[in-house]
């Protein structure tokens, strides 16, 4: 549980929402929360579906597929969450326009509308299942609002799953396309990657926190994927590029 925070771990459900026994506040944070999550799910199925479709590889192909179909259901998983509060996936997605525009969701929203072929595939893997997996498994698996912790529980396994063929399909694309390649993709993606986790010390990520629905702040975990991934590049002879210190980043 994260310091000071008013729930611990799974303290509220649904008919606590319904009822309203928590704050309205606790709701209104905890609606634009399962949005945000709902819509990465979404765009980031949508990316799959085009990147399956663009490589001609039949195993990456039936790879992106399964991926494809869980992130689908990890996508139905949440909007179900929220249409049991009452809020259909069309309202919801409705609240999210400014978000979908934002810095925060270029990755996920260049993989649904633009991502193509392997690199497409291997970069949408490793910004959105990648950071995912960090952000489901350190803020979401732990949230006070029951039914998001038990979907994180669910969504978790096979998030795992797609981080380990990210991980995988980078070598293997060093290999078969060359590391000069594989950079240049890296440096058009990693921004987009590190932004995916939100701005730092928002209020918004506050109130997350003084009310356990995340554990800890965005750039913290922003931090843990860049020390992850460089840590997996180093492994394969690639170079870290660098970010510029402030949020939005880009390459420097
Ligand atoms: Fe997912
Ligand atoms: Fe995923």
């Amino acid at each position: 549980m994260a310091r000071g925070a008013q729930f611990g771990p799974r303290r509220v459900a649904a008919e606590d929402v319904l009822g309203r026994r928590v704050e309205p506040h606790y709701i209104k944070v905890l609606l634009r929360l399962l949005g945000a999550h709902a819509l990465a799910e979404k765009l980031t199925a949508e990316g799959y579906r085009r990147t399956a479709a663009s490589v001609s590889d039949p195993d990456l192909r039936r790879i992106a597929e399964k991926n494809l179909a869980e992130e689908r259901k990890h996508a139905a998983l949440i909007y179900g969450l929220l249409a049991e509060l009452g809020v259909s996936e069309q309202s919801a997605d409705r609240a999210s326009i400014v978000l979908r525009r934002a810095p925060s969701f270029q990755a996920p929203r260049y993989f649904a509308e633009h991502a193509q072929g392997e690199l497409g595939l291997l970069m949408g893997s490793v910004s959105l299942d990648m950071t995912g997996l960090i952000m489901i498994g350190v803020n979401y698996r732990d949230s006070s609002y029951a039914p998001h912790a038990r979907a994180a529980e669910l969504i978790l396994e096979e998030e795992a799953d797609h981080d380990e063929f990210g991980a995988s399909a980078l070598r293997d694309a060093v290999e078969r396309l060359g590391a000069d390649a594989v950079g240049a993709a890296l440096r058009q993606w990693l921004p987009w990657a590190v932004n995916f986790f939100g701005p730092p010390g928002s209020g918004f990520t506050f109130d997350c926190i003084r009310y356990g629905l995340k554990q800890k702040d965005n750039d913290e975990l922003a931090g843990l994927f860049l020390s992850m991934l460089e840590r997996r590049l180093n492994l394969i002879g690639l170079e870290m590029p660098r970010l510029s210190q402030t949020y939005p980043h880009t390459i420097l």
